[in-house]
């Protein structure tokens, strides 16, 4: 099943400016989709979590912001791509709690939990991708 794409913007992530000009752009595409505040703070996190994630520990990247819609429904698409080190234990890092940079290890489990898909493709030596999808609701 693919998404239609309405519009995409492809970033770069690879300063901490740029974090926060993607958290910016995800915010303001989750707006112009109509989600309500809540769902807007929540992937507005997550997009923060996530390109944080990029820029440390997959050693910079760039982020794709897309307005997308299915059956009808409206939403926001992040995707968050990186050539770093991968992660080599997955079901560790998802679990939350740990942390290979000494700091809380919630960002990934967090930002599972605040969108409605997650979804990620890691290969140790190559990269990760993470894509996430928040909807608006009916
Ligand atoms: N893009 C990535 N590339 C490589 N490893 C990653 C990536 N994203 C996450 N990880 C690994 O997964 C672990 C958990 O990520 P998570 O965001 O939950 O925690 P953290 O970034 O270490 O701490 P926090 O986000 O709470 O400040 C990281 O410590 C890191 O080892
Ligand atoms: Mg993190």
């Amino acid at each position: 099943m693919s998404d239609q794409v309405l519009s995409r913007d492809d970033l770069p992530v690879t300063t901490e400016g740029d974090v926060v000009t993607v958290r910016r752009r995800a915010q303001a595409v989750a707006q112009a989709r109509g989600l309500g505040t809540f769902a807007v703070a929540a992937v507005t996190t997550a997009a923060s979590e996530l390109a944080r994630n990029t820029l440390t520990h997959g050693r910079g990247g760039d982020a794709s912001v897309e307005a997308v819609a299915r059956d009808g429904r409206q939403g926001v698409r992040l995707t968050f791509r990186d050539q770093g080190p991968g992660i080599a234990d997955l079901s560790r890092a998802l679990a939350g709690g740990f942390s290979t940079a000494r700091s809380l290890g919630l960002g990934l489990s967090g930002s599972r939990r605040l969108v409605d898909e997650f979804d990620i493709d890691t290969t140790p030596g190559k990269g990760t991708v993470v894509t996430v999808i928040k909807w608006a609701r009916f």
